[in-house]
């Protein structure tokens, strides 16, 4: 729980291109927390924990289910693919986890993933042909879409078989026209989708609750809340890499509008960097390493997607997006995740801003052309994943940190040396795990 001294409700998020390592922040952070809410995103997230040696990945469900005491939502802002989040809670239960009564809440406001929203994902990534996004194919661009266009389904209306058949009446001809007309696939008949839906509805409906009026009322009681954030900052669908990003807004502020909790009852917010960069799918990547150093990078961090199984791009860290990043959240605290992977390299480059500026260029063009200027350091050859404090860790290994936190503009308070749960060095009070 969150000592007075502290900031109770905490938002965290990515500063870079996603799997920044996420998850196993929130499942640091959830120890002080009584709810974990998920608020923007759907299933194109992987968020990885790894606790007593097990590895979970999760997809809809907040990182925070593995801490007993804790309740975790899905926030309104989210976008719910109901067939993978009852095969999540499936996959939970058979672990063991306790799901009864207000431990896992689904708004009645999320939006549904469609199975028609999946197929356009992927018809329409294979259109574009040579110049798709690499979407996770997922359904998620085209459930937002819809969400914006007045169109969508939302979970109250999965649970309400009338509203729904009446929707679908509305929505259809239109989803038809398209699967049909321009991709060729096949036509949905609304019957159909609503017997898709109702043994769908009956699981998930125990779990649906008005979300924002239990967010209000933990609040008022003084419960620490911990926003999660999915995909990172440069993925957002304002401030990222235009158009190689996801379909919402990935920033801190999103944190609101996701849930329905106001700014003034925000805290902190945590960024979340890799000591390094990766990116999934296509777009600008400046100092990405297209060589067999990147190579070696993916092999020793392990950089295949938690969703989709793809190699993730591997390169340098690049300082002036961080430093943007920061800005782009409001952040107050820093964790620097995967330092243990940089081990072993005679010299490591950090990315100091580019020939023509110090900050991204705004189109996806022009920093796809924009080339990085770098500063060289020395590495460090020790294996640092047994190091609990900061002064264990090798002198250059500290001034590589130290270097990143001058050019960020923000200290570091936890550094993470592996995927477990212990695998940290705190330097701030605020990632204290609860019995440390
Ligand atoms: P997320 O999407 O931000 O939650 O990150 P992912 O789970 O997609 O990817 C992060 C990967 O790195 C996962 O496999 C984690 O288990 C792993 N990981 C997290 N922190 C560390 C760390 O400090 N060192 C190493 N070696 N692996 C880590
Ligand atoms: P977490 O939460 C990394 C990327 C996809 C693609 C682009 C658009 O695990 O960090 P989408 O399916 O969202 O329409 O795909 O966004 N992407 C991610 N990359 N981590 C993620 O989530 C991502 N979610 C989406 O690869 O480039
Ligand atoms: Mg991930």
């Amino acid at each position: 729980m969150s000592s007075a001294s502290e900031p109770r409700n905490i938002v965290l998020t990515g500063l870079q291109w996603g799997d920044e390592g996420k998850g196993k922040v929130v499942d640091v952070l959830a120890c002080r927390s009584r709810l974990v809410v998920r608020f923007q995103g759907g299933n194109n997230a992987g968020h990885t924990l790894v606790v007593d040696g097990r590895q979970l990945i999760l997809h809809v469900v907040p990182s925070g289910i593995l801490n007993a005491g804790v309740s975790c939502v899905i926030g309104n802002g989210v976008v719910v693919d109901p067939e993978v989040l009852i095969i999540e809670l499936d996959a939970l239960a058979a672990r063991g986890v306790d799901l009864s009564g207000e431990r896992l809440i689904l708004s009645d406001q999320a939006h549904v993933i469609m199975p028609y929203h999946r197929t356009l994902d992927a018809c329409r990534e294979s259109a574009l042909g040579g110049k798709k996004i690499g979407t996770t194919k997922k359904g998620i661009g085209p459930t937002y879409e819809d969400k914006v266009a007045r169109r969508g389904v939302r979970v109250c209306d999965l649970l309400d078989e009338r509203a729904l058949a009446e929707r679908l009446y509305a929505v259809l001809p239109e989803k038809n026209r398209q699967l049909v007309d321009w991709y060729g696939d096949a036509a949905h008949t609304v019957d159909e989708l609503l017997s898709w839906a109702r043994p769908l509805a009956e699981r998930l409906r125990p779990h649906v609750r008005d979300s924002v009026g239990h967010l209000h009322a933990a609040n008022a009681a003084g419960q620490a809340i911990l926003f999660e954030g999915a995909q990172g900052t440069f993925l957002d669908v304002d401030h990222g890499t235009y158009p190689f990003v996801t379909s919402s807004n990935t920033v801190a502020g999103q944190a609101c509008a996701g849930t329905g909790v106001g700014p003034t009852d925000i805290h902190a917010v945590v960024g979340i960097a890799k000591a390094y960069t990766t990116r999934v799918g296509a777009g600008p990547f400046p100092t990405e390493l297209d060589d067999a150093l990147g190579a070696h990078i993916r092999d020793i961090g392990h950089e295949y997607g938690a969703t989709t199984g793809r190699p993730r791009r591997c390169g340098w860290f690049d300082a002036a997006l961080v430093r943007h990043a920061v800005r782009l959240n409001g952040t107050t605290h820093l964790a620097l995740t995967k330092l243990d992977v940089l081990s072993g390299l005679e010299t490591l480059q950090i990315g100091l801003g580019y020939e023509d500026s110090d900050a991204p260029p705004a189109g996806a063009e022009a920093l796809m052309a924009a080339r990085p200027r770098y500063e060289t350091v020395p590495g460090w050859q020790e294996d640092i994943r047994q190091c609990r404090t900061w002064d264990s860790l090798p002198p250059t290994c500290r001034a590589y940190v130290e270097r990143i936190e001058v050019l960020v503009g923000l200290p570091v308070g936890l550094v993470s040396v592996g995927p477990g749960r212990e695998e940290i060095i705190v330097r701030s009070p605020l990632f204290r795990l609860a019995d440390t």
